[in-house]
């Protein structure tokens, strides 16, 4: 049942022939969605030969296949983990029962939402990222965004293919307005906030595959928790090609550092103006970006309280992070968790009852998670002998939904005037002239094994190839 089916038209692993009809529907919206790749996927790329990496199982081990491929050819599928056996629901107000295969009437609006939410974002990214290949620092980077945009798209048809097999016609057609909606169209814009924004150069792109596809980790994740089975079976696939995403900013963002430390030590400077004449990214440019990105994306996990996030736990739509690991009673019903907001001029914790603040309890335990690799980029500034420390910034810096919307606080958490504000806040943000100078070094290098002068070579390529691997064949 983990093998994946590679010989219909549309890869999977649910036995997806046993259900004509089904098959059929899914077969009529495939042409539209690779009519999607055509006019809003990664431009000008439809001829090159790809090295990317394809699931032949969902077994840990089923990432072994790497190969040149089309991107349009790609193997877009339907892939879920294996079932659990006797899966009972463990959190909310139906604790013990059996997990649902089935959408239960009256959580039909609410399942729909959640999921028709989750797969805009996916091809929201893809549109946003659509330009960068054509300023790609290395043939390696190039591929790396290829295989975040081609798993992107395969997150898309898993949610479509829920869509479709558990919500009838309406399902079918917000299927159809998941292609229809565009990043940053003014008339039909995608669903977030965070998903209108443009990634304009590659900073941005390493900050949203670190951030704001971490945002994606936690939403799987606990959507991964649901007592609806197939979302939880599908999310749990998603989640091992998120990760990949997560390492590709990660490793992205940590090489820049690296280019950055080591023009430091040979010009023995921490000049912005001598750096940026050097061609590399100061980090002072980074902190600001990596505040940007943190605080545009801690908005996406809702308003700190909301009455949805308490239904859509207790009816069992989805869970907490890591619910099973937590040693209390999964129900919650009377207890609290402190959320902030502002009183007298000052930030203050208010203890609100947790049902109502589910979205806070995600938001950090993302923040703690994102913490952990701002840690290992400091680490490669240390070894480098520079007293510099990158942070992300407090929780209520820049924010834009819940209480603390449009609140001036500091990167520190101090809350301020508008004047205040005003005077530092090219401290803190990217300027515009910040955002012109990144994109100033924006070229295109595709020579096997050569790097844009602001960002180092990588430890180890993918899969393990040499440095000067042909990882793009551009025909
Ligand atoms: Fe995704
Ligand atoms: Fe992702």
């Amino acid at each position: 049942m983990t093998a994946i089916n590679y010989s219909e038209k549309i890869p999977n692993n649910v036995n997806l022939s046993e259900d004509r009809t089904l098959q059929r529907a899914l077969e009529h919206w495939q042409p539209n969605y690779l009519q999607w790749w055509k006019d809003m996927g990664p431009e000008g790329s439809q001829n090159f030969d790809v090295y990317l990496r394809t699931a032949v199982s969902v077994d840990p081990q089923g990432w072994a296949q790497f190969g040149h491929v089309k991107m349009p050819d790609y193997r877009w599928g339907i892939f879920m983990n294996q079932a659990q056996q006797d899966r009972k629901i463990h959190f909310g107000d139906n604790m013990g029962g059996d997990v649902w295969q089935d959408v239960p009437g009256e959580h039909r609006a609410n399942l729909r939402r959640i999921i028709v939410t989750q797969g805009d974002t996916e091809p929201a990214s893809v549109e946003q990222q659509r330009h960068l290949g054509l300023t790609a620092p290395s043939q390696y980077d190039l591929r790396n965004l290829f295989q975040v945009n081609v798993e992107e798209g395969r997150h898309l048809w898993a949610m479509v293919y829920l869509l479709h097999k558990y919500f009838g016609r309406d399902g079918r057609e917000e299927a159809e307005a998941l292609l229809e909606r565009n990043s940053g169209n003014d008339d039909n814009p995608r669903i977030l906030q965070a998903f209108n924004e443009k990634t304009p150069d590659w900073l941005s792109f390493f900050m949203f595959t670190y951030f704001t596809d971490r945002d994606g980790k936690f939403q799987l994740c606990a959507l991964a928790e649901s007592a609806f089975d197939p979302l939880a079976r599908t999310t749990k696939f998603m989640l091992t090609e998120e990760a990949h995403h997560m390492f590709v900013g990660e490793s992205g963002v940590g090489r820049v550092i690296q280019r950055t430390v080591d023009a430091m030590n040979q010009l023995k400077t921490d000049d912005v103006g001598k750096l940026r004449a050097a061609g590399v990214i100061d980090l002072p440019t980074l902190q600001r970006y990596i505040n940007f990105h943190f605080s545009v994306t801690i908005d996406l996990f809702g308003a700190d309280q909301s009455s949805n996030a308490a239904t859509f736990y207790s009816s069992g739509l989805k869970g907490r992070y890591e619910e099973s690991k937590r040693a209390d009673d999964h129900i919650l019903k009377g207890n609290t968790y402190k959320v902030l907001e502002v009183q007298n001029g000052q930030l203050v914790e208010k203890e609100v009852p947790m049902l109502n603040a589910l979205n806070e309890v995600l938001r950090d335990d993302y923040i703690t998670d994102s913490k952990g690799g701002v840690d290992r980029w400091n680490r490669i500034i240390d070894k480098a002998g520079i007293p510099f420390k990158l942070s992300v910034p407090h929780k209520a810096f820049h924010r834009n939904i819940g209480a603390l919307a449009g609140v001036k606080v500091s990167t520190e958490g101090r809350v301020l005037s508008d004047s205040e504000w005003s005077a530092k806040v090219s401290e803190w943000l990217p300027s515009n002239e910040d955002r012109a100078y990144v994109a100033s070094l924006m070229g295109r290098v595709v020579e096997p094994g050569k790097f844009a002068n602001w960002i180092a070579p990588p430890v180890v390529g993918i899969n393990r190839q040499p440095a000067d691997f042909d990882y793009i064949r551009f025909n």
